[in-house]
């Protein structure tokens, strides 16, 4: 197969930061997915409807002319959440879900839940009006070893909490782990889980390959090889409980070549060449539109795109770098090299 044409596909899991970053991002993601959800950990943190509403604004602003990508709002759960105000957003259409971070897990997470059982009352006013809930599936507990905490996580925190609130429709976001593909293929009907696509390609040993590699840095870290293989059974398996979530987190050079470097990889410009690629390795090109263009809408109970892209076999150069107002540099996962797809699309 030398070409592919499926519906276009959405990015259910994006970093788009804000201000001159923002601007510099932006178009690559505007450029392939239809929609996109929205991760709300700025700084500060999105954590009202009116903040929500703002921050969708200065996206719609920075985006090209004449694009129709649809950004799709979160707000990030804190232990002082108002209900009334995520169910009122959620109503109006601005906020399409609720994003939970354990405190302290990732980049600007200290705002996020100090203790599980305070967002319950939340959680049960989001479950009774379909607010669906992320969530970022580590603990944050410094006995538990780094490899560990998303194994522990599903333990201690996700399992109990699905099982309480079985009505509430919950992503196991950036799913990294054969425990975690496990839970969700047998969890109950509302869970699913995006993946990314460098925990498709790579595993904890990139991380070190003959030196400390900030660009391959990201949480949760990449695990060991028994577990890229087996997110890759999972994406290709036609399951629709998995899809498309690129993470794209773009830090600047400065921010991740660091004696404590930031953790996130700029993914989006190579996001959909990436994916078809894995899939291509998989012999499971057939499974890729579900993947990246049902499964998702499908979870969210949304409609699905009804412009159609093209993935075209050809070696594409891929820019080290894209710079932030002329000054910074965000490096770009897969920099420097070739990819195998160039996307087209469709009017
Ligand atoms: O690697 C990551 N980067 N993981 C996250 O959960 C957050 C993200 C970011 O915002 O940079
Ligand atoms: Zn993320």
């Amino acid at each position: 197969m030398n070409s592919l044409t499926i519906h276009q596909p959405d990015d259910w899991h994006v970093h788009l930061r804000d201000g001159d970053m923002l601007k510099a991002v932006l178009p690559a993601t505007a450029a392939h997915f239809g929609r996109a959800i929205i991760m709300p950990n700025l700084v500060p943190p999105v954590v009202t409807t009116a903040q929500a509403e703002a921050y969708r604004g200065r996206i719609q602003t920075a985006l090209p002319t004449g694009s129709e990508f649809m950004p799709l709002m979160t707000l990030y759960m804190t232990d002082d959440t108002d209900a009334d105000d995520v169910i009122a957003g959620y109503q109006a259409g601005v906020v399409k879900a609720v994003k939970l971070y354990p405190q302290h897990a990732t980049t600007n997470s200290h705002f996020g839940i100090s203790d599980i059982t305070r967002a319950y009352p939340v959680l049960e006013r989001m479950e009774a009006a379909g607010v669906p809930l992320l969530m970022h599936g580590e603990v944050t507990d410094p006995q538990v070893d780094i490899f560990d905490r998303e194994a522990v996580f599903l333990e201690r925190i996700f399992d109990p909490l699905v099982r309480r609130f079985a009505g509430l429709k919950v992503t196991l976001e950036h799913v990294t782990t054969q425990e975690g593909v496990d839970y969700i293929i047998a969890a109950r009907a509302g869970i699913g889980a995006s993946v990314t696509p460098h925990h498709l390609m790579f595993n904890r040993n990139a991380i070190f390959q003959g030196g400390i590699r900030p660009h391959y840095y990201c949480l949760p870290i990449a695990k060991r090889e028994q577990h890229r293989l087996a997110l890759r059974r999972a994406v290709t398996s036609g399951n629709p409980r998995f899809f498309l979530g690129t993470d794209t987190a773009p830090h600047t050079r400065t921010a991740k070549e660091a004696a404590c470097g930031c953790a996130g990889l700029y993914v989006a410009p190579v996001a959909l060449a990436t994916y078809a690629q894995v899939f291509d390795e998989e012999g499971a090109l057939d499974k890729l539109e579900a993947f990246a263009s049902l499964n998702g809408p499908r979870h969210y109970g949304m409609p699905v795109n009804a412009r159609r892209i093209t993935l075209h076999r050809e070696q594409r150069f891929v820019a080290e770098d894209v710079s932030v107002a002329g000054e910074e540099a965000v490096h770009i996962y897969r920099g420097g090299e070739s990819v195998g797809w160039r996307v087209e699309v469709h009017a």
